[in-house]
């Protein structure tokens, strides 16, 4: 059987746990040659390598901060030399914090939305001055339901995932003569990762809404990204797609 992504070479942001990692080994199963980035995690990063070998693909991990733009650029060329460049961009670092509003500081405001609005824009820009060149390619923004629903969720997280969502739309008009698409994937609540340690209440609400009534797994939103990424997802851009079970 044809793999979704047999021959592509991808760049995934934020990688060393949760949905990133699964993003890698998903696309590493379907065929794709995977590079991905994080920050700290060194042995995270170590196991997401395993896991994409393990799938039969070619691993290349860099410790690069989404918003070190020296580094993501010589990432890239570093790239350009081995790969020949890339044809996917998963922006998916992305961080929270459980805070109420009255608790928010000005810094937490800044960390949340430099990491998750200004870093997807930086690797997008890093990217997307090589992809315009070659005038092809796709990049997947990860957003969350909490930029787009009003529901229960910190107020800099939601704002900065909204942010996604915009720049997902911006960019996608501004690409698309050069045969790029842009997309945004917005799961709901997933059992892993930045939605872990939520209030009880908070989960339990989510559950009483939620159509499906669990949280979704990490593989099921990898594998819908894939997809998105694909060749076979030829006439979608500037579009965010909700992944909630159902809300
Ligand atoms: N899990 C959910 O329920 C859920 C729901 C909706 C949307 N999302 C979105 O999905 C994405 C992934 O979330 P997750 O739940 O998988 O989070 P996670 O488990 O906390 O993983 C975050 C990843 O981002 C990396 N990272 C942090 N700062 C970075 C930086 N400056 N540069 C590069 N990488 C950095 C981390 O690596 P280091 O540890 O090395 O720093 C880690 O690999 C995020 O955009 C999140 O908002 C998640």
């Amino acid at each position: 059987m044809t793999r979704q992504l047999a021959g592509k070479r991808a760049l995934i942001t934020g990688a060393s746990r949760g949905l990133g990692r699964a993003i890698c080994r998903v696309f590493a199963e379907e065929g794709a040659r995977v590079a991905f980035t994080y920050s700290r995690d060194v042995e995270g990063a170590a196991t997401t390598v395993s896991e994409i070998e393990s799938a039969g693909a070619e691993a290349r991990p860099y410790a690069v901060s989404v918003l070190d733009p020296a580094a993501t650029e010589s990432m890239l060329k570093h790239l350009e030399t081995a790969w020949d460049g890339l044809d996917i961009l998963v922006n998916n670092a992305g961080i929270s914090q459980n805070l109420p509003l009255a608790l928010l500081e000005e810094e937490d405001w800044d960390r949340v939305m430099d990491l998750n609005a200004k870093g997807s824009f930086l690797t997008a820009r890093a990217v997307l001055r090589r992809m315009i060149r070659k005038k092809a390619g796709a990049v997947l923004n990860i957003g969350s339901l909490a930029g787009v629903r009003m529901l229960e969720a910190p107020v800099h997280y939601s704002a900065s995932k909204a942010a996604v969502r915009g720049l997902t739309q911006g960019l996608a008009k501004e690409v698309a003569r050069h045969g790029i698409r842009v997309n945004c994937l917005a799961p709901g609540l997933l059992e892993d990762g930045v939605g872990k340690n939520l209030p009880p209440y908070r989960l339990a609400e989510y559950l009483r809404h939620c159509a499906l009534g669990r949280l979704g797994t990490l593989d099921e939103v990898a594998r819908f990204a894939a997809f998105l990424v694909s060749d076979a997802n030829s006439y979608m851009s500037g579009e965010t797609i909700l992944m909630d079970g159902g809300l």
